[in-house]
């Protein structure tokens, strides 16, 4: 995608990306967005209107706004007047509600308080797999409803590394069915896994579901599958910035890209590519981790193996947090290769580092979205419907 400059339309392409949880669409489509001024020199103003004076997410979406505009290239600033809606505005953003929830119901639409986070890197083998599956088992043990999409069409191995095998089933009529995903229990919680090697047992209907679905890969993944209720989504890309990674965008614009990178500096300018063409597909960049950081043999000594700082230099770089490092541990690879993501087995030290990764993710860079009640409530009181929740 080439280049753009900060315009009221990449501002609002970018508030797409805000949904209201409870209403269940984003803030554009909602028309809580009543009026967007760019100034000269990047600073933007929005102003929001909320449907109840005292919604308890007036600060989850304003912090949801001010970080996907401050991601976009050019913002120098956010500033965000809220207000609250005419009873007319209330009616009308209402009944879209009903609309969307009715809706729903019908399809497979992927809940709207999901957070989806998609797991990004410039090249490949630089851990990107192992380390999603290792952060969505760590959320699923934790209690959390984890959906794992395997978008690496061609380089798949997300079902070899949870020890999944066979294919889904599909659900429904010939003109109305899903995809059903795997389901693997872990502790408290589940992950839902859906990945190209689990659609097909034989090579050759492998390469042919291949060329239905890559133009289209991850609007199918994410439209003919019955999610069901998730807390998580975590999207394991396939290297590079192409198709895929333009089709979500286009898909799922809350996405939010954490970026695997290695040590190295020259790895590191590879992902600030992905950076870049994150920020200009408008997908906002959530932070970056560094895997394969260091390695400590037997004896206890600590090898830097691949050198050191890069991801810590990419994430300033790019002015996004650094959530942290994994070291290069056999347990990782071995983990693997065993179907059982080394971070389920806390003896591995290697299980310490994913898990306080996660407790950044949870508390700080992609919390689980609230449902306060106030919107739902409000739904309900006027029309008595019940807006499907996420648990
Ligand atoms: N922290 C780590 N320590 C040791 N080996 C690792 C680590 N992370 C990944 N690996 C190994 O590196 C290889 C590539 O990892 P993978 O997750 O498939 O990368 P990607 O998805 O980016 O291509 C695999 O063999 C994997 O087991
Ligand atoms: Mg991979």
């Amino acid at each position: 995608m080439a280049a753009t400059s900060l315009t009221e339309e990449t501002v609002l392409h970018a508030l797409r990306g805000v949904v209201d949880p409870e209403l269940g669409d984003d803030v554009v489509d909602l028309g809580m967005v009543r009026r967007v001024s760019v100034a000269e020199g990047g600073r933007v103003t929005v102003e929001l209107a909320l449907t109840v004076a005292s919604c308890p997410l007036r600060s989850q979406l304003r912090g949801d706004v001010k970080a996907r505009l401050g991601s976009l290239p050019g913002v120098e600033g956010v500033q965000i007047e809220v207000g609250t809606m005419s009873a007319e505005e209330r009616k009308a953003v209402m009944s879209r509600a009903r609309w969307k929830a009715r809706q729903r119901a019908d399809t497979n639409q992927l809940s709207p308080s999901a957070r989806v986070v998609a797991v990004a890197s410039g090249k490949g083998g630089v851990g990107k797999s192992s380390v999603t599956v290792n952060l969505a088992a760590s959320l699923a043990s934790r209690g959390y409803t984890v959906g794992l999409l395997d978008a690496d069409i061609w380089g798949f191995s997300v079902p070899r590394m949870l020890g999944l095998e066979g294919r889904l089933e599909a659900e429904g009529t010939k003109d109305e069915w899903a995809i059903v995903p795997a389901v693997r229990p872990l502790g408290e919680g589940q992950l839902k896994v859906v990945s190209m090697g689990l659609l097909s047992e034989s090579e050759g209907e492998a390469i042919m579901w291949r060329g239905l679905l890559l133009n289209r890969a991850v609007q199918h993944f994410i439209q003919d599958v019955r999610w069901g209720p998730l807390d998580y989504l975590l999207v394991d890309m396939p290297p590079g910035t192409g198709d895929i990674q333009m089709g979500l965008a286009r898909t799922l614009p809350r996405t939010e890209v954490l970026i695997v990178t290695t040590p190295p500096q020259a790895a590191a300018r590879v992902a600030a590519r992905v950076a870049d063409m994150a920020r200009k597909g408008w997908l906002r960049v959530a932070g970056v981790i560094e895997n394969m950081s260091t390695f400590t043999c037997d004896h206890g000594t600590t090898y830097e193996l691949f050198g050191s700082g890069g991801g810590q230099a990419l994430a300033d770089e790019i002015g996004v947090p650094f959530v942290g490092s994994v070291p290069f541990d056999p347990a990782v690879a071995a983990g693997g290769d065993a179907g059982r993501p080394a971070v389920l087995d806390p003896s591995h030290p290697v299980a310490a580092a994913f898990m306080g990764i996660v407790d950044r993710l949870l508390e700080e860079i992609v919390p689980p979205v609230e449902m306060s009640g106030c919107t739902a409530r409000l739904l309900e009181r006027m029309e008595g419907v019940s807006v499907p929740s996420a648990r």
